[in-house]
């Protein structure tokens, strides 16, 4: 898509609103989030278009799932991220005609969206039919400091005329309004949606509440509106049996060429609830206490937050100013839908729309967290967190399918398994060791041993218990593990999936070396550790064996890696004959087609290349992607990004370049045509990883930092930052040199392009 009516520059995203084409996919850009909760980039009056959504991370409602065919152990419920009340709402009146987007005579309307500081301003110039007219101006920040607070900060300046303006600002609640049933990424909607029960106000403050019907969650949303010069001002609601929302409706004084502001306030809180009813005065009081700062101050505080965070995580790029805007806002996209709190973590669609119904999946640990891990380790420690409050969850659904330790969910909110299509979901038992590698990588990085010990040692033990009862045995081959999904959903059921022997081999391995580290370092901890969570020489010894002797398909006939036991024994998918409408094929084919063809909807054994490279020779990564790159579909926006980086360090500069492109470009310019839904949370994480791992060719191996850096001709530098064991390192990679310089931390060594050399703090 080529939304025209969007500016991209720099830092700014500019929307021209003069026409409202691309309406509904801009409101995704312009979704606003600080990781707690998020609003799409809605206008605050509404409009006929528009896919409302206001989302708080992990405030779901859950529904038991109807199968046709149910069998013994699959997922029970439904989760479902709800669509909360939404308190963006205002409607300016004049004289009792109503500001209408799709109706009013509006002049030089368009928008912008500060990737500096995470702020929409909008302006417009309104006419209204007796001719009286106005420049109004909202800018509209969610707060990354105060993590329960919306503030909208309305300017209105008559042009004309001096008298009243009315304002009805207050809570409206909403229904979804875009499900495609026959599309398996677009959320369905709930027989019960959230409702709100009761609503009223307080002084100034208007309240409302509202609780889930299954998951026992309670939430309040509270508005404070401040406005100069009012009138009078008085509370209309709406009963339960109509739309159920709650305004205030103000009439304020206006005077010719001067400007009167309005600032509202908005704030979620949720939480169990039986708890709930007993925080709310408590609540109240802090809302109201941050009602005291003037909007100014907020926007202070995005700037500062910003300012420091960019200090960080921004990538720059010379040579390409649409390519520059998109991976900043890739990044900044991020930041604002990343849970902070070690409670949540960070949905396939982040807060920007409610595809994947709000669900965490791989996409955290194997493409979003090296993000974190390298520039805010901080909050990839929150994200492991998240995983060790849910391993309970993981090892009752273990033990559910007879199997001892734990299995992670391959898609939860609350920690059990949601996913309805096991072939797909539980299937995909990889999880365990994706997020285990991550908690290798976050070890590595940060040495937070006290981490490992408190939370990610039990993960790891229990994760590998998991492993070691699943795989089998098989005389003549070693162990295997049989009947599981690899990251390509096109394959189900198989055997052997390569990624997955290889991810577990790499975790037990990880599990057996640290219990090592530990005897020889700290004998107390070593057998405390031990005891505590019954650990014999045994079993030691079994994960050992089982590393040793994992089972890789070679197919040594055809020269291949088998991306699993059968795959190169399958008919090759006939690409030529199959039109471009039939993609992504999952739209358009029964699995049973899909599933006996080499055809592939994503990086699999490539993507072990990356994660694993020690793993794999020049010559066989080189054979196995110019084979498995000829049948993968990149039918999921999980691919090409990976893919972009193997390309390059085999030096396929212009597929290298292809492939980045259409990953940093993926929601910015709606390449999957459904950008309406929310934003593609892993191909954006998996745009960074395309500088750093991609172009950079960094690879982290043993604890070492390894650079390989190719940059294409399309760019003439690019520079990024990196946090390791401590230290910040800056990297600025041309075509034909690269300066590594150790912005803090002690002296280190890192390797370029094979050799050793010691980065000095010069200053
Ligand atoms: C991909 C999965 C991914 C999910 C959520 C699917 O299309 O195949 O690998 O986890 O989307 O992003």
């Amino acid at each position: 898509m080529n939304m025209n009516n969007l500016n991209i520059n720099n830092w700014i995203i500019k929307h021209n609103l003069e026409t409202l084409d691309y309406y509904s996919e801009s409101e995704t850009i312009f979704a606003q989030a600080n990781g707690y909760f998020g609003t799409r980039g809605t206008l605050e009056e509404g409009c006929s278009q528009e896919i409302e959504g206001t989302f708080v991370n992990a405030f779901y409602d859950t529904e038991e799932i109807v199968y046709g065919e149910a069998a013994y152990g699959y997922a029970k419920n439904r989760q479902t991220q709800l669509l909360v009340p939404n308190s963006k709402t205002i409607y300016i009146s004049i004289d009792g005609e109503v500001l209408d987007v799709e109706k009013s005579i509006i002049e030089n309307h368009s928008r912008e969206l500060d990737l500096k500081t995470g702020i929409i301003n909008r302006s417009l110039k309104w006419r209204t039919n007796t001719g009286k007219e106005v420049l109004i101006n909202t800018e509209r920040l969610i707060s990354m400091e105060y993590e329960n607070l919306m503030a909208i900060n309305l300017s209105l300046k008559p042009l004309n005329f001096s008298g009243e303006i009315n304002i009805k600002s207050g809570i409206k609640r909403d229904k979804l309004n875009d499900i495609d049933e026959n599309d398996p990424r677009v959320s369905g909607e709930l027989k019960y949606s959230l409702n709100i029960y009761d609503k009223y106000c307080e002084k100034d403050l208007i309240i409302a509440k509202s609780k889930t019907n299954n998951s026992n969650l309670g939430l309040i949303t509270s508005i404070i509106n401040k406005v100069d010069n009012v009138i009078d001002r008085e509370i209309e609601k709406s009963d339960e049996s109509t739309d159920n929302n709650i305004y205030e409706s103000i009439n304020i004084k206006v005077v010719e060429n001067e400007v009167c502001n309005l600032t509202k306030y908005c704030y979620y809180y949720f939480d169990k609830q039986d708890r709930l009813e007993n925080e709310i005065d408590h609540k109240i009081k802090d809302f109201r206490e941050l009602c005291k700062n003037n909007y100014g101050y907020y926007k202070e505080s995005q700037e500062k937050y910003y300012n420091k965070f960019w200090e960080n995580s921004d990538i720059v790029i010379d040579g390409d100013n649409e390519i520059q805007a998109a991976i900043r806002f890739n990044i900044f996209h991020l930041i604002q839908s990343v849970g902070k709190n070690g409670k949540t973590n960070i949905a396939a669609k982040g807060l920007t729309g409610d595809g994947y119904e709000g669900h965490y999946f791989w996409d955290t640990e194997t493409y979003v967290i090296p993000h974190f891990i390298y520039t805010n380790p901080d909050i990839a420690k929150k994200l492991l967190e998240y995983r060790y409050s849910i391993l309970s969850k993981a090892k009752d659904r273990a033990k559910e399918m007879s199997y001892k330790g734990a299995l992670y969910p391959w898609r939860t909110i609350c920690g059990e398994e949601s996913s309805a299509y096991y072939p797909a979901g539980t299937a995909q038992i990889h999880i365990n060791a994706d997020i285990m590698y991550s908690i290798k990588k976050y070890y590595e990085v940060t040495e937070d041993l006290e981490f490992m010990i408190s939370k990610g040692f039990e993960m790891l033990l229990e994760t590998s218990r998991f492993y070691a009862d699943y795989s089998d045995y098989i005389e003549g081959r070693g162990y295997c593990i049989n009947g599981v999904t690899g990251p390509d959903e096109y394959c189900a059921l198989v055997n052997n999936n390569t990624y997955t022997n290889m991810m577990v081999r790499y975790q037990l391995k990880f599990l057996v070396d640290f219990i090592e580290s530990l005897k020889a370092n700290d004998k107390k901890l070593y057998n405390d550790i031990l005891s505590k969570f019954n650990v014999k020489i045994k079993e030691i010894k079994l994960f050992e064996d089982i590393y040793k002797n994992m089972y890789i398909h070679y197919d040594e006939e055809k020269g291949l890696i088998g991306q699993d036991d059968a795959f190169l024994n399958k008919k090759v998918w006939d690409f030529k004959n199959t039109p471009k409408e039939n993609y992504p094929l999952l739209l358009n084919y029964h699995p049973m087609v899909i599933y006996k063809h080499q055809v592939i909807k994503q990086a699999d054994l490539i993507l072990s290349m990356l994660l694993i490279p020690e793993n794999f020779t020049y010559e066989e990564k080189k054979a196995n992607f110019d084979y498995y790159e000829k049948v993968t579909t990149h039918d999921s926006s999980l691919s090409e990004c990976i893919h972009g980086i193997i390309a390059n360090e085999l030096g396929y500069e212009d597929m290298s370049y292809k492939f980045f492109e259409n990953t940093v470009k993926t929601d910015l310019y709606d390449l999957h045509n459904n950008v309406k839904n929310g934003v593609h949370i892993a191909s954006m994480a998996g745009s960074w990883q395309c500088i750093v791992f991609g172009f950079g060719g960094m690879r982290q191996i043993d604890g070492v930092l390894h650079f390989n850096p190719r940059l294409c001709d399309k760019f003439n530098k690019i520079e990024f930052k990196i946090r390791f064991k401590g230290r910040v390192i800056k990297v600025s990679i041309e075509r034909d040199k690269t300066d590594y310089q150790l912005v803090s931390g002690k002296n280190i060594t890192i390797v370029n392009n094979g050799e050793v050399i010691e980065l000095v703090k010069l200053f």
